[in-house]
């Protein structure tokens, strides 16, 4: 992985190990990740909780999805396969979800705590086919690190 990217696994690894709550592990995760690059234009979570995916912590517009249905969305999908989805022209997949119009490409990656899902990050770009393997590997790896604050806290 470049260096910028294994640079952010490891500032969200530093700055979530001095929060305390799940709220502000997130918040200073999504912060951070948020200011990698421009062109993501909604960077959040979405928690998993009782089978609805409520929205995090975020940056970005407001979206009307604060609550989603395991089997709607691109969010929804993620989670019910346990795998990250990359949707390179939103606009052609008929799961999507939209929270802004602007948005042309999404990511969609799970926080795995083994074999269960307990949430997800989801950035949005305003860039057709923004998003590459690369930034799956960086975002599974930053997934992994949340995970395991978030266990550390329990
Ligand atoms: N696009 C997502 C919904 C979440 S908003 O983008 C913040 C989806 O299709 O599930």
């Amino acid at each position: 992985m470049d260096d910028a990217r294994s640079q952010l696994i490891d500032n969200v690894r530093i700055a979530i190990s001095e929060q305390n709550n799940e709220q502000d592990v997130l918040k200073a995760a999504v912060g951070l990740i948020d200011q990698f690059s421009e062109d993501f234009d909604w960077t959040g979570f979405y928690l998993l909780k009782d089978k609805i995916l409520e929205v995090g912590p975020y940056v970005g517009p407001e979206t009307p999805h604060t609550r989603i249905e395991l089997g709607k969305g691109i969010c929804g999908a993620a989670a019910t396969e346990k795998k990250a989805i990359i949707v390179d022209n939103v606009q052609a997949d008929s799961r999507f979800l939209a929270c802004s119009l602007t948005t042309k490409s999404e990511i969609v990656v799970p926080l795995m705590d083994g074999d269960k899902v307990i949430g997800e990050i989801d950035i949005d770009s305003n860039q057709p086919s923004f998003f590459k393997e690369v930034d799956r590997l960086m975002l599974e790896a930053i997934a992994n690190v949340i995970v395991n604050r978030l266990r550390e806290l329990t």
